[in-house]
């Protein structure tokens, strides 16, 4: 495998499809890697992910809605590289699960039918398919019997300052054992990066109005510091207490101690079973949809910026700096992590 792919890379480069191409993270992570790349197709309906794209590599060749593949203007057989980030909303623990075929997360199965095209005219063809480490078991079978390759379950938290649990499948690099074939690409060396590592001094002007200066309280017995939330209105999430700042939970103790650079996440304020809102040393799971993740630092409560986003996923400061604050969110939390992919494309090289 590896002999084709240097021939390739070393001549014309890579032809790669990328579908749900996001933000673009896997071209990304063959640029950093020095991997050439010929043509670059991209299966996006989102604008601003195709801005995004488009902005960093401008050569990108759009293809649009993937459910259209029959019509895109494509030698599949000169294709060796197929990505796909199928959405994972269907399989999630933070959507109702309605598992594989859901209508979002059954788009998996127009990857299964481009790639067995491409294998019918180009059996060398590489891929990779990622997914949330939350699917549940049986989804996760009928992905790995429908790809005939078993994943590997890697959490970007070795490479990042994020907790991101995921499932990558890919003929990359596999190992056969006794019935399977399973993907073996081995877990990245640990690179103990912790949220105090990438947060800011400062953030951004635009989060001010939600911002708790910790410090300000008055000296009573119990000082709540209010988190105003625009549903629900005013409600008591964090405040002191016996000299701690504590984070209201729904367990038996009722809170967590909150310390410098812990991630807070204050999604769903007045949920009653809500628990361990405080994260210790790393950041939850980026979403799509969460703008209520909080870092405390400096004695101050507040949202976590673009920036820290970016480094948290691993990408450059200002990569999405042409984006708002709420599409680069919409954008990093639904995406890849850019080492981890950069980690996975590094086995098509030398290894
Ligand atoms: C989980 S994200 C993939 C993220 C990507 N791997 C990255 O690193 O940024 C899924 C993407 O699929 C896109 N998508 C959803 N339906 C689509 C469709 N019918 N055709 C093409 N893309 C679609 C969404 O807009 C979203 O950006």
């Amino acid at each position: 495998m590896a002999n084709y792919l240097t021939t390739k890379m070393s001549k014309n480069g890579l032809n790669v499809v990328s579908l749900f191409n996001g933000m673009n993270t896997g071209r990304q992570a063959l640029e950093n890697l020095g991997i050439k790349v010929n043509k670059y197709y991209s299966s996006e309906i989102k604008p601003y992910a195709i801005q995004l794209t488009q902005h960093h590599f401008s050569d990108t060749i759009q293809v649009g809605d993937v459910n259209n593949w029959k019509d895109w203007n494509i030698d599949w057989k000169s294709i060796d590289l197929i990505l796909s980030g199928s959405p994972c909303q269907d399989l999630s623990i933070a959507g109702k699960r309605a598992g594989i075929n859901g209508n979002k997360s059954n788009l998996f199965f127009v990857f299964i039918d481009i790639l067995n095209h491409i294998k019918s005219l180009n059996s060398k063809v590489l891929f990779l398919q990622e997914n949330v480490g939350s699917a549940n078991k049986l989804d996760v079978g009928i992905m790995s019997r429908a790809l005939g390759v078993y994943p590997v379950r890697i959490n970007s938290s070795l490479l990042t300052a994020q907790q991101r649990d995921r499932y990558y499948w890919s003929n990359i690099k596999t190992r056969k054992t006794l019935f399977d074939l399973v993907t073996d690409i081995p877990q990245p060396k640990n690179k103990k990066i912790m949220l105090k590592d990438i947060i800011t001094e400062d953030y951004c002007d635009t989060d001010k109005h939600t911002c708790l200066n910790t410090n300000s309280g008055k000296s009573a017995t119990q000082t709540y510091l209010k988190h105003r939330n625009k549903t629900t209105g005013m409600i008591t999430l964090i405040y002191k207490e016996n000299n701690e700042l504590r984070c209201k939970t729904n367990t038996l103790k009722g809170y967590d101690v909150i310390t410098e650079n812990d991630c807070l996440n204050l999604s769903f304020p007045t949920s009653t079973t809500r628990r361990g809102r405080v994260t210790k040393g790393k950041s939850p799971c980026l979403m799509e949809s969460n703008n209520d993740l909080y870092a405390y630092k400096n004695g101050i409560v507040r949202t976590i910026n673009q920036v820290e986003m970016e480094r948290l996923q691993g990408f450059n400061d200002g990569y999405t700096s042409i984006l708002s604050k709420n599409k680069a969110g919409s954008l990093l939390g639904d995406g890849w992590t850019l080492p981890i992919i950069e980690h996975i494309f590094s086995y098509m090289i030398n290894k």
